[in-house]
């Protein structure tokens, strides 16, 4: 890990608003945004009336529609974010997302001394460390224990309980759009059919990039990497891979292969130097990672010390995600204070060393496995198996080839050879096979 000044979300400063409150009356809370997220965390708040925590103010635009009849009257409704910066609320739960305006709304709160939850992902990743140092300089909290894995405690887990550990690795499934495909296309289902029931069933956006292109898993990855490795990265600097390039044929052969595939969010330490990546991978049927279904996430880490350690449950959800709101709420209310983070700035680069599973997609004709193998052997690649199923037109025949552990550089050079062949039709699909999930 690179050697510079240290960040710190720390733990010995004052915090005087939210200490006063603590010892004398409920904080009081104002909820930016009445949407999924926001309306299960008044729902929450209002059922199980904590009496540390009081529900205050509701923003969001237009709110007049958004107006129920469960929220007690003297609870506010505001169109009017300034107005509801400027009150007397001690949080701003920031449930509206999205980089712009949630990002004003949170640094003014911060800047006048208030404490903010937050469950955007986005804005941390991107902006999360110097929040945490406009927090820090103003004596106020800032938390996002939502921001990943929704309702998993994966955040105060690596905060709190992992902190005394070095954790070397994370793998993890984060998006459930993505999840809830594959594992639908795992029982033989297609792509575009299944991508459709998830946008009916409100898991999938109408436009599904973020999801389906990874940059919402190579967000929380970044947010998760600086909290488990202790490292600020470029989120931008990993580059991820969709899943929109795999077909039902790739289940087939990932299933005798022993395998089935997921969208995995992968980083680790090499010694000094760090590697990440985010898409679609081969995942054996004994690790964990195969295992969830559905919309679920799930994240494994391991330290240098203890091990592997498993996180799973509903990654997202309106009230999954609410718990973990109203979790970071009472924390702060208890004036819980989380461990110490320290974090330094770090590149971050892609080059993993792993068997992989290429699927090429030809027009037959004498020659090419000749030519593929001999493409390999120039990067010093060996091949594990050739799978050629039956049953498919030799004008657009699928085949697999897999190779032993390899860096990913020298692939993409064997592949970029391989891809000048006339008789591809496709570009061939890359794919890392991950044998140690769960190890
Ligand atoms: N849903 C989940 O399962 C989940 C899980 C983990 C994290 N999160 C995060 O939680 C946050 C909220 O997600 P959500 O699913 O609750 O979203 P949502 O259902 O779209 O709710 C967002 C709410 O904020 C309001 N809003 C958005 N922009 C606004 C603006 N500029 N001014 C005023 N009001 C604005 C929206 O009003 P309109 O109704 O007018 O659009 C809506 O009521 C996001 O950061 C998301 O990434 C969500």
């Amino acid at each position: 890990m690179p050697e510079a000044q240290h960040s710190a979300s720390s733990v010995d400063s004052p915090r005087p608003a939210v200490e006063k409150h603590r010892r004398h009356k409920p904080l009081r809370i104002a909820l930016f945004g009445f949407g999924t997220v926001g309306s299960s965390v008044a729902r929450i708040l209002v059922e199980s009336k904590p009496q540390e925590l009081k529900l205050t103010h509701i923003f969001n635009r237009n709110v007049a529609r958004k107006r129920v009849d469960w929220v007690p009257e003297g609870v506010v409704w505001s169109d009017d974010a300034d107005a509801v910066l400027g009150s007397d609320a001690d949080v701003i739960v920031e449930l509206a997302g999205g980089l712009d305006p949630a990002g004003a709304w949170v640094r003014r709160a911060l800047e006048a001394g208030k404490s903010v939850v937050t469950a955007n992902k986005k804005l941390i990743a991107f902006h999360g460390v110097d929040l945490e140092r406009l927090a820090e300089a103003k004596g106020g909290h800032l938390k996002y224990g939502a921001a990943v894995a929704g309702g998993i405690p994966v955040i105060p887990g690596l905060e709190q309980g992992l902190a005394g550990d070095h954790i070397v690795r994370i793998e993890g499934i984060l998006n459930g759009t993505c999840n809830f495909i594959l594992s639908q296309m795992q029982e033989g289902a297609e792509y575009a059919p299944v991508l459709a029931t998830a946008q009916a069933k409100g898991y999938a956006e109408a436009d599904p990039t973020e999801d389906v292109g990874g940059f919402d898993a190579r967000a929380k990855l970044a947010i998760l990497m600086r909290l488990a490795m202790r490292v600020e990265i470029d989120p931008e600097e990993i580059v991820p891979k969709p899943i929109t390039t795999i077909a039902a044929v790739d289940f087939s052969y990932a299933r005798d292969l022993g395998c089935t595939i997921r969208q995995v969010a992968r980083a680790e330490h090499f010694g000094d130097r760090l590697a990440a990546t985010v898409g679609p991978m081969l995942v054996d049927l004994r690790s964990p990672l195969a295992w969830s279904q559905g919309t679920e996430n799930m994240v494994i880490v391991k330290g240098q010390y203890g091990g592997n350690v498993v996180f799973s449950g509903h990654g997202a959800g309106g009230h999954p995600t609410a718990v973990a709101v109203v979790s970071d709420l009472l924390a702060m209310a208890h004036g819980s204070r989380r461990v110490e983070v320290p974090s330094a700035p770090a590149k971050v680069g892609a080059e993993f060393e792993v068997p992989h599973y290429i699927r090429f997609l030809v027009a037959d004709r004498p020659g090419i496995v000749a030519a593929i193998t001999g493409a390999l052997a120039e990067e010093q690649i060996n091949i594990r198996a050739i799978v050629q199923k039956a049953g498919y037109p030799a004008d657009a025949l699928p085949f697999v080839v897999t190779v032993e552990p390899c860096k990913s550089s020298a692939l993409q050079r064997a592949l970029a050879k391989v891809r000048e062949m006339d008789c591809m039709l496709v570009e061939p699909l890359d794919l890392q096979m991950l044998e140690n999930g769960g190890e």
